[in-house]
């Protein structure tokens, strides 16, 4: 190759927005793209030369259903090469992993040598036309199911960035809880939609009142309480996400009885709500909001513990707990 294809080389790698990785034959990573960097939130010189599976997986090569944790040790000790392999990467910026869509390659000399493999990896939670691809593929048929479902995520987030961020998180959370309680592939998915969609109804609530710092008004209070029916109502217009409503009416009810709007308790509130309330609770402990700082992971972790078979099902604390305690360091 001369020197000047393969300056080319390298610029568009270093233009790339999606994470690429290379490992030799055996499975030392030896080239990673400047968005590797910022999307799996390594340093360059900390893990170049290391083998892939400590650097990236805790040196773990199958994760606990014994499957490959890494997509690209795979390919490279299979010979099976992916094409949008959906898989969790631990990053040093969130607590749960992130997913990425992988593309694998077995990586070959001009004589056909093997070299190594290498690996493109698309961010799940912003390349959503990807998203729309997997999931909802597999959800429905019909593609502008998906597009509805993000129409009022951003609805949602040009009101209030908070709940942006927070949407996806949540249904990332309840995604994992779901498939951690062994729930069908179609109700693992629909988790991750009920997240998206659950603070749909703050739409109908007065932006002052949703940032409010001080203490509600019994007239507040009663207006941000209304968001679960306010948004069970906005989605029952959309007759494919007639799942969807009974969870986000019930995201708030608690399993003592104690919660809103119907007052619910134990297996009368709706499974998928149970995991909304656990996955939001966390979420909302561990983020920085403009009236307070976000609580440390420990803490946050022993206040879901505290409050399991209380105001949290049990169950479910017990199996994001099982979650956290996997990608924990
Ligand atoms: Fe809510």
């Amino acid at each position: 190759m001369d020197g000047e294809t393969a300056s080319l080389d390298q610029l568009i790698l270093k233009a790339l927005p999606c994470p690429v990785l290379v490992v030799d034959t055996g499975g030392i990573l030896i080239y990673l793209n400047s968005a590797s960097e910022r999307e799996l939130g390594v340093k360059k010189e900390e893990v170049i030369s290391r083998p892939l599976t400590e650097s990236l997986y805790q040196g773990k090569k199958f994760d606990h259903r014994g499957r490959y944790s890494s997509a690209l040790i795979e390919t490279l000790e299979t010979g099976r090469e992916f094409s949008l392999r959906l898989e969790e990467i631990k990053t040093a910026l969130y607590i749960v992993p992130k997913v990425f869509l992988v593309d694998t390659s077995i990586l070959r000399n001009q004589d056909g040598g093997v070299l190594g493999a290498c690996a493109i990896y698309h961010n799940f939670l912003r390349d959503r036309r990807l998203l729309k691809e997997t999931v909802m593929n597999r959800l429905t048929t019909v593609s502008e199911q998906f597009e509805t479902i993000y129409a009022f995520a951003e609805a949602i987030g040009a009101r209030d960035q908070y709940t942006m961020g927070h949407s996806e998180k949540v249904a990332e959370y309840a995604r994992l809880i779901a498939e951690a309680l062994g729930l069908s592939e179609k109700d693992v998915d629909l988790a991750y939609i009920c997240g998206i969609v659950h603070d749909v109804g703050k739409i109908g609530v007065p932006e002052n009142i949703l940032n409010k710092p001080g203490a509600l008004t019994a007239q507040e209070f009663k207006q941000i309480t209304s968001h679960p029916e306010k948004g069970a109502a906005i989605l029952s217009h959309i007759s494919w996400l007639e799942h969807v409503v009974p969870v986000v009416l019930a995201h708030h009810e608690r399993y003592d009885g104690r919660g809103y709007p119907q007052g619910l308790r134990g297996e009368e509130i709706p499974l998928l709500s149970r995991i909304l309330a656990v996955a939001d609770a966390f979420d909302a402990m561990t983020s920085d909001r403009s009236y307070r700082k976000a609580l440390p992971v420990p803490v946050a972790i022993d206040e879901l513990k505290r409050h399991a078979g209380g105001q949290f099902d049990p169950r479910v604390v017990e199996a994001f707990m099982r979650i956290l305690g996997e990608y924990k360091e």
